[in-house]
């Protein structure tokens, strides 16, 4: 008798993957799933937000030069902790450390995957109670498996990544993840503790009506920028419009919000800083990743952003984002200038 299961858990649902692959290790698997409890760990701390001493800054400043909140600390370790125990990870770049993190013990040396993240993305917004997130990517390293993973592995174009992912701590708690096979969200069903699949095979609406942006920065974006937000501004029934603008500041929420309704993000440079705020390895590949997959596009403004071979574990990129069509036409001001 086979018992019909409708709602798989992730590790239902990564295992099923792994039975299409006679030949899979099920190394990806079990490093989903260990991103799968570290979520439920900092779910747990950010649902306490304002109730325990975990808010506010921990006095110190990240690589980035901004401050340190206590829970993006803990979430960092949560994420390097699981990593770092489980089996199927050589090593970890997080945006809260200067360097990477190698591993280095018998197991860790021969596993094939090393994974770059954001741990705790948007933290800016925890003490206000509005959805922060975390971002995650998924290589395969170069460097000999058997021998210490290297900081080369680190600097892989974001076409290289095998997987990538995102959890959105907000009304509930959501993981996404994507393989080139497809993108799919699960939802933390409280009850029982477990992500369970609600989103199968996520797909971006071609066009989309929201624009989300800093608006508080126009005059200092490109001239080609100003010249498509006005456009968004002026659309309406005649030219498939109205948009709307919506900016929560943590682009964990935004972008999740327009891969489901449609819609693009944009953090474009300013005068002051020409390569923008987000981060290309920890924010900017995960993203474009996950959202290519589903089918929608993602740039820097002149190149897809997951041809972009870094230099740097830290470097910033320009980033637009989001449904084909609204790309598209972004792309055509863009170009012009
Ligand atoms: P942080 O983690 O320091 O709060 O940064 C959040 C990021 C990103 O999630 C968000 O979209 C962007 O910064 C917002 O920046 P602006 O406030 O400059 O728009």
């Amino acid at each position: 008798m086979i018992v019909n299961r409708k709602i798989l858990t992730l590790d239902e649902f990564t295992l099923q993957q792994l039975r299409a692959f006679p030949s899979a290790t099920g190394e990806l698997s079990s490093l989903l799933r260990d991103i799968g409890l570290a979520a439920k760990r900092v779910n747990v701390e950010v649902n306490k937000a304002g109730l325990v001493d975990i808010l506010g800054d921990a006095g110190t400043i990240n690589v980035q030069g901004e401050d340190v909140k206590k829970l993006d600390i803990y979430a960092n370790n949560q994420f390097m902790g699981v990593l770092q125990h489980g089996i199927s990870c050589a090593g970890i770049g997080s945006e809260e450390l200067d360097e990477v993190v190698v591993f280095d013990d018998e197991v860790s040396n021969n596993s094939k995957y090393v994974v770059l993240f954001d741990p705790l993305d948007g933290s800016g917004n925890i003490d206000v109670n509005i959805s922060i997130g975390t971002i995650f990517g998924v290589y395969r390293r170069i460097s000999k498996v058997g021998t210490p993973c290297t900081a080369a592995d680190f600097l892989q174009a974001g076409n290289r990544q095998v997987a990538a992912g995102y959890i959105v701590y907000g009304s509930s708690t959501m993981l996404v993840y994507a393989t080139k096979r497809g993108v799919n969200g699960f939802t933390l069903d409280q009850g029982i503790g477990e992500f369970s699949l609600s989103h199968p095979d996520i797909k971006c609406p071609p066009s989309g009506r929201i624009y989300s942006v800093n608006h508080g920065n126009f005059f200092q974006y490109e001239k080609s920028v100003q010249q498509y937000i006005n456009v968004c501004q002026k659309k309406d029934k005649t030219n498939g419009g109205p948009y709307t603008q919506r900016y929560i500041g943590s682009m964990v929420a935004d972008v999740h919000r327009n891969l489901l309704k449609g819609g693009i993000f944009m953090y474009p440079g300013t005068t002051g800083k020409p390569k923008g705020k987000l981060r290309l390895l920890y924010e900017c590949n995960p993203f474009a990743f996950i959202v290519e997959v589903a089918g929608g596009k993602a740039t820097d403004g002149k190149q897809r952003i997951l041809d972009i071979v870094p230099t740097e574990l830290h470097q910033r990129s320009p980033l637009f984002i989001g449904s084909t069509d609204m790309m598209n036409e972004l792309e055509s001001y863009l170009k012009e200038a």
